[in-house]
């Protein structure tokens, strides 16, 4: 049974405006995310994954389109409104090293969110803080260091315990772990999902690496320039890709087994990404795309549901 979605967005669009160009970072894009849920978001570099991020939480204004939460519109806040959505839905950013304030103790940092938002009495703020340090799995000898006395995956654990202090119902996880060791990613991974089960935690979780995506997905949303591609549960699609974009993404990921490494086809991707500022007008991928026909580069695909709950804008499709 589907559970009643906690956000959802219709025909978000954003442009930004720079040097009097338009810049077409988001170009209509629907979807939804259920309580409870995580939604891995992917794609490229520069296709517009975080800011789609920005725009749910309003730390980016969208150009048009819908966001509501809990039957709420999002767009729609006022200040104060905002203020009280803003200690429901936080983010989690990629680079521990540049989010975090480094005059500001761990302690500080983490209690920061707590005092602007004066939602505890004062006397309860040091117990909260512990707690908040525990569940994060760090010690309680570490609130009086500063960010640079912490590894990168402390500080990112810093992050998460200052993301959690108020309590929220959904988090934007902007590449969490990418900036850190990959002995380290599978950690703070597993700390996010406990963090999940424990706390009923929604999770829109972006990053470019689609193991990782995977691993923590109940449904992926594949992104290309500025639009959603194909949609699926986790396991449908990395099991039955069907957009060609989706295909080429996963044919790069490497096979831990050297056997069947050899045996499979790449899917190499040639021609150049479209500039932002200059969008296609028919399938954004149809200039990389080995299967574009002529009205490929013309029509703009709409959505073909190839199965419950799995949709892909492509042409083969209906074809
Ligand atoms: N504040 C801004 N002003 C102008 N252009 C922007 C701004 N933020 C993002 N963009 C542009 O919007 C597009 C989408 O950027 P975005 O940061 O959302 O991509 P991304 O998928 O998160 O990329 P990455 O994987 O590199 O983080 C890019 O072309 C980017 O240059
Ligand atoms: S619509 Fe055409 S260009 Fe776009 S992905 Fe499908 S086949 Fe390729
Ligand atoms: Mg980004």
């Amino acid at each position: 049974m589907m559970n009643k979605p906690l956000i959802e967005v219709k025909n978000l669009r954003k442009e930004f405006h720079i040097n009097k160009k338009k810049l077409l970072a988001i170009r209509d894009i629907s979807f939804s995310i259920e309580k409870g849920e995580t939604l891995g978001l992917v794609g490229e570099s520069g296709c517009g994954k975080s800011t789609t991020g920005r725009c749910l939480l309003r730390l980016e204004e969208a150009t048009s389109g819908q966001i509501s939460y809990e039957s709420k519109d999002v767009l729609a806040l006022n200040r104060k409104e905002l203020f009280s959505f803003r200690r429901n839905a936080q983010i989690i950013f990629q680079d521990p090293y540049s989010s975090l304030n480094p005059r500001m103790t761990a302690e500080d940092i983490i209690t920061e969110p707590l005092r602007i938002h004066r939602c505890i009495e004062k006397s309860s703020i040091e117990k909260e803080v512990v707690k908040l340090t525990d569940m994060v799995g760090l010690s309680k000898s570490a609130l009086s260091r500063f960010p640079h006395e912490f590894s990168g995956g402390q500080r990112q654990r810093i992050g998460i315990a200052r993301a959690l202090a108020l309590r929220p119902q959904f988090i934007v996880c902007d590449e969490p772990v990418s900036a850190l060791d990959v002995s380290i990613q599978a950690q703070i991974i597993n700390l996010l999902k406990n963090l999940q089960d424990e706390l009923s935690l929604t999770y829109l979780f972006i990053s470019h690496d689609l193991k990782l995506v995977k691993y923590i997905s109940d449904r992926v949303a594949v992104m290309y320039l500025g639009n959603i591609v194909e949609i699926a549960k986790s396991e449908e699609l990395y099991n039955n890709p069907k957009h060609p974009y989706t295909q080429a993404l996963l044919s790069a990921i490497p096979i831990p087994d050297p056997e069947a490494e050899r045996k499979r086809q790449r899917l190499s991707l040639i021609g150049e990404v479209p500039s932002a500022t200059a969008p296609p007008k028919g399938c954004p991928f149809a200039s990389r795309c080995p299967h574009a026909q002529a009205k490929c580069h013309n029509i703009m695909p709409g959505w073909t549901e190839v199965s419950p709950g799995h949709k892909v804008a492509c042409h083969l499709q209906n074809s």
